[in-house]
Order: C-alpha cells, then sequence, then structure tokens
C-alpha cells in the first residue's frame, strides 16, 4: 500500500495560545486511518515531523491533526495556510485494539488528547460506553474540551492550577471513579510518559488492561532507521526486554509490556 501522499490543507485553526488543529485532503488517508496512527508530515527541515491522527472525514476525504509548536518543525507546519501542498506519509505504526472493548476510560494529556479525540468518536460510533478524562496545565493550555465531552458518556478535564475543572492532575479524576464505573473497561492513555506510568499502574493494580502511545525521537517513521526504540519486555519473561521499534512495533504497547 503507497504510504507517501501529497495532501492540501484545507483548513488551520488555533487551538490555544501554543497549537492548531490543521485539516488536509488526503482520501487515501482519510480512507485507512485507525485511532492511534499517525502521520510522518514534512517540512522544510530534513526530518518529516510525526503527528497522531485526530480525526478523519472518509465523505470528503480529510484527515485532522492537532499540532503544538514546540521547535522550528511544528512551527513551520502549524504556519501552514490552506491551499498548501505537503508530502505526508501515513498512516504509520499500529493502532488501539478497540474491536472487543465493552467500555473505554481515556486519558489524554496534553497533546495526548488529538489522537484520543479520534479514539473517542470511533467508540461513539460503535455503541461503546466511554469515560474520558482529560489533563492541562491551565484553561488556556486546553484543548477539544466542548467536542470530547459531547462524545463522552461521562467527562472529567483536570488542571495543576485549578482554573478548569479538578484541581490537580489525571489521577485525581481516576481516583473519583467508582468500581461500578471501571469494572470490565480497557484503558488508553496518550500524553507525557509520567502520566502514561502512573494511569498503566493504576489500571494494573485494579486488573485493567491498558494502552499506551509511546512517544520517541523519530526519523524514517516506517522501521527502517532503528532511531525509534524503546523497551519492550519479551514474552513470559519480566525481567528480559528486547528492543521494539516505536514506528512499526507501535506507537500503541499493552502497558504490562513496557520497561518504563
Ligand atoms: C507517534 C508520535 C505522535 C505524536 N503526536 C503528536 C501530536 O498529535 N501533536 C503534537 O503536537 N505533537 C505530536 N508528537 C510530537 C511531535 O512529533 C514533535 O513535537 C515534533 O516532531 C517536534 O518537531 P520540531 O521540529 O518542532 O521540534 P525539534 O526542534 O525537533 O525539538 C524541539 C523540542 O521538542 C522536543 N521533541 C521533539 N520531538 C519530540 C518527541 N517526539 N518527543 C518528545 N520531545 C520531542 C525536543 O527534545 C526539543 O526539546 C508526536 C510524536 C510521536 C513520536
Ligand atoms: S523512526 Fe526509523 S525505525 Fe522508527
Amino acid at each position: 500500500m503507497k504510504k507517501e501522499h501529497r495532501a492540501e490543507l484545507i483548513d488551520n485553526k488555533s487551538m490555544n495560545s501554543d497549537s492548531s488543529l490543521l485539516v488536509f485532503r488526503c482520501p487515501e488517508i482519510a480512507e485507512e486511518s485507525r485511532p492511534g496512527q499517525f502521520v510522518n508530515v514534512s517540512c522544510s527541515k530534513f526530518l518529516k515531523r510525526p503527528f497522531g491522527v485526530n480525526d478523519t472525514d472518509s465523505i470528503n476525504g480529510t484527515f485532522s491533526i492537532g499540532v503544538r509548536e514546540v521547535g522550528e518543525g511544528s512551527a513551520e507546519i502549524r504556519s501552514l495556510e490552506p491551499g498548501a501542498l505537503v508530502d505526508v506519509l501515513g498512516p504509520l505504526g499500529n493502532y488501539f485494539p478497540l474491536e472487543n472493548a465493552k467500555k473505554l476510560i481515556m486519558v489524554g494529556g496534553g497533546t495526548g488528547v488529538y489522537p484520543l479525540h479520534f479514539a473517542l468518536k470511533e467508540a461513539r460510533k460503535a455503541n461503546v460506553q466511554t469515560i474520558y478524562i482529560c489533563g492541562f496545565r491551565c484553561v488556556s493550555d486546553s484543548c477539544l474540551v466542548d467536542e470530547c465531552e459531547a462524545f463522552s458518556d461521562r467527562f472529567m478535564i483536570t488542571s495543576d492550577t485549578g482554573d478548569v475543572g479538578i484541581r490537580g492532575t489525571v489521577m485525581d479524576a481516576l481516583y473519583r471513579l467508582n468500581e461500578n464505573e471501571y469494572n470490565d473497561a480497557t484503558v488508553l492513555s496518550v500524553g507525557p510518559e509520567i502520566m502514561m506510568k502512573n494511569v498503566s499502574q493504576w489500571a494494573e493494580n485494579i486488573g485493567l488492561d491498558c494502552f499506551v502511545s509511546l512517544e520517541r525521537r523519530m526519523a524514517c517513521g516506517i522501521g527502517m532507521c532503528l532511531v525509534c526504540t524503546c523497551k519492550i519486555k519479551t514474552k513470559n519473561h519480566d525481567d528480559l526486554y528486547e528492543n521494539k521499534r516505536c514506528c512499526a512495533d507501535g506507537p500503541i504497547f499493552n502497558s504490562r509490556e513496557v520497561v518504563w
């Protein structure tokens, strides 16, 4: 399947002080993407930059990504204007195993809310019950709040400053769930590594499966250069690990396999 595409930017909407939602026309990526996958977007730098797919619209042949500006590549991509033609590689990587989920608890932090938004919309289409928890530093960092609230059965937001939602971290929201709410759920988490580690420990302690999206610096994005390795436990050996390629073997891993 061809992965390299020429995509046209059709919308660029600011989400908060440092991130924007970019919508591209590219029917192939719109058709093939699954929640948890990412695309590699070209810029004037040598390497393309990876971004999780935020949404797709197969009728209009579009997909979107949320881009937070952290350096030159993301700043350039964020500043693209409608009509720009960009080389995009994708969809890349594996995806969340949503097929057999009876109930989903999604926990996102920062830009992790973008790929989880895609999972949330797919869960709604499949009539899977969802609890959606998102955490930000403060209200001006928050994004996709109304959309995610509308698509989830239970919605909670946290902020470090307390100027929106529960004051604290996503853990403070998770601790408010009772057994009836989390029983039989599968947990998905995307965001800062320390957050995903804490979320997975919470899930593992109460016997829930948890899938996390690991983030590594990437180059090729297709498993060829070995720049993006992460340590994943060898099957049935808790004390042994193998180096896996985050881009091709991941980015989604069962949290029990991750060496944090
Ligand atoms: C699978 C995957 C999905 C991603 N999804 C999103 C997304 O949906 N939205 C989004 O805004 N960003 C996402 N990212 C992160 C994004 O790719 C980087 O922020 C971007 O590549 C930075 O490029 P730059 O040229 O602006 O920064 P650079 O100049 O390359 O770096 C600037 C700063 O950002 C840090 N940085 C750069 N890349 C990463 C990275 N991958 N992980 C941690 N720190 C990094 C650098 O250490 C440096 O401090 C994702 C990354 C991966 C691997
Ligand atoms: S980025 Fe090249 S192998 Fe993952």
